[in-house]
């Protein structure tokens, strides 16, 4: 309640020309909040792992059984113009140094994310004739430079659509007194509350119904940084003749990906469970590679008037996530809640699992994967990321690079350029450690430079399991 009147007097301070969609806004804020309002009361919320199980294999479609489409053009077209590609985009470049969005850092080739994804979508519009639009989910954070930025393929053949996602008052940890005191205070007392919100603004912007109109049916969902997510026509295929509304690409889980949400089964219906709402107890059964074996892509598949009725029948009950955070210049202990995008499995009618090479999730969380995605290890093939033929093993190198190395511009300054890394299997960098132009790594290696020790590795250096410690000796 007293949370509705604190809105009530942020609403009014809103400009008469946009106070309505900013009630609408804050209606979905309210929902959010009155649930972990009672959650926290309740004790409710927190699953129970007993109910838990591993999805039955007809929850989880392989990928290899899938169909693959003719060389038919006209199939494919007639499949494309059905299709709407949508991108998540209100995420920043913070964790890699970057100020703008995530999506505005050079990647490869002089080419953003953004660039990458409109290249590919060209392609594909060009291949095929075919008029498949992109849809750009901004936040706040996001909506001024992406714009700045697609301003340049206006000419292009590709239609880009853009929308805002919500903004929500962030809000005290103790008195849940809402940060902003108007609908202009700054950026810092907002957020965006995670992809999950794309149903309610998606629906909210007047997209959605545009597309039905233009009698699209599907939609393809997936992280603007997930390079690896490009329009499959066996999957699309597929989905198109099949019963499932939502689709959720999931992969193999390795070493590296212990962390991220699975597919589980309760009492028949799949769901999503995020590791943040794991009792402490099952942490370890969670990360397990036998019991849960995929994790979640976040390349989400899904009908477009399956999202249109879940959504006015205001059915999704996304579970939140609670994110604490400290505003810096104050100090403030504040909460915002989120929803993930793939939580909205279970509300979907057969919404099902589907197996999906490696290749499909090259996400760029650190400089390390930026590392893979700039070397030999891939080649550009219409902004799609082509891995070279000649690598040996299957798996990706694991490389781990140290705080130094952390900023996408301290990266790059100690990077000469690019290592040949064809044939590396793992590779650890910690401290103040440079690389000249035209080496190799291969194998195992390990360089550690030490508090206030400098190590440079020479041009044309070849390291091949090989740990170095101080000087370097070759
Ligand atoms: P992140 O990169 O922040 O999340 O966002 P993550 O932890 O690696 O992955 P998830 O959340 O477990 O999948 C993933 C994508 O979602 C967008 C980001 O721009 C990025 O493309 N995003 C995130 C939004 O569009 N809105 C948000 O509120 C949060």
């Amino acid at each position: 309640e007293a949370m509705r009147r604190e809105l009530e007097v942020l609403i009014a301070t809103a400009p008469e020309s946009k106070r309505l969609a900013f009630a609408q806004e804050m209606e979905g804020f309210t929902e959010l909040f009155t649930r972990y309002h009672s959650e926290r009361a309740s004790g409710k919320g927190a699953i129970n792992w007993m109910e838990i199980h591993t999805p039955r294999p007809n929850q989880i479609l392989q990928y290899d059984v899938l169909a693959q489409p003719t060389d038919n053009i006209d199939a494919a077209r007639a499949m494309l113009n059905k299709l709407v590609v949508l991108k998540l985009n209100g995420g920043l470049g913070t964790t890699m140094g970057c100020v703008g969005p995530k999506s505005a850092i050079e990647v490869r080739s002089q080419m953003t994310f953004l660039d990458l994804t409109v290249r590919q979508i060209e392609f594909l519009n060009q291949t095929y004739g075919c008029d498949v639009p992109l849809i750009l989910m901004n936040s706040f954070n996001t909506t001024d430079d992406t714009a700045k930025i697609i301003q340049k393929y206006k000419s292009h053949d590709v239609r880009i659509l853009t929308f805002n996602q919500s903004r929500y008052p962030r809000f005290n940890h103790e008195s849940n007194a809402p940060c902003p005191n108007s609908f202009d205070s700054d950026k810092r007392m907002w957020f965006p509350p995670g992809h999950g919100d794309l149903y309610d603004s998606f629906a909210r912007s007047g997209l959605l119904q545009e597309m039905l109109d233009q009698g699209r049916e599907l939609m393809f969902v997936s992280n603007v940084d997930n390079l690896g997510a490009t329009v499959d026509l066996a999957i699309l295929q597929h989905i198109l003749q099949s019963a499932s509304e939502f689709v959720m690409e999931v992969t193999d889980k390795t070493r590296a990906d212990v962390k991220g949400g699975t597919l589980v089964d309760h009492h028949g219906c799949l769901r999503l469970l995020e590791l943040a709402q794991v009792p402490p107890q099952h942490v370890d059964e969670f990360k397990s590679i036998s019991k849960f074996r995929s994790f979640n892509t976040n390349n989400l598949w899904m009908r477009l008037d399956a999202v249109y009725r879940v959504v006015a029948e205001r059915t999704l009950e996304l579970e939140l996530i609670v994110n604490p955070k400290t505003i810096p210049e104050t100090g403030e202990k504040v909460v915002q809640l989120e929803t993930a995008a793939g939580a909205a499995i279970r509300f979907f009618k057969n919404g099902i699992g589907l197996s999906v090479p490696r290749s499909r999730f090259l996400p760029v969380k650190g400089t390390g994967d930026l590392l893979l995605v700039q070397s030999n290890l891939y080649s550009l093939s219409h902004g799609a990321m082509v891995l070279n033929k000649n690598r040996a093993v299957s798996t990706l190198p694991l490389i781990k690079l140290g705080s130094e190395f952390g900023r996408v511009s301290d990266y790059l300054s100690r990077f000469a350029q690019i290592p040949d890394i064809l044939e590396l299997d793992h590779l650890t960098v910690t401290g103040d450690v440079n690389f000249g132009s035209g080496v190799t790594l291969r194998g195992t290696v390990i360089i550690v430079a030490t508090h206030g020790q400098r190590i440079d590795i020479p041009n044309g250096s070849i390291l091949e399991n090989k740990i170095v410690t101080g000087h370097l000796r070759i």
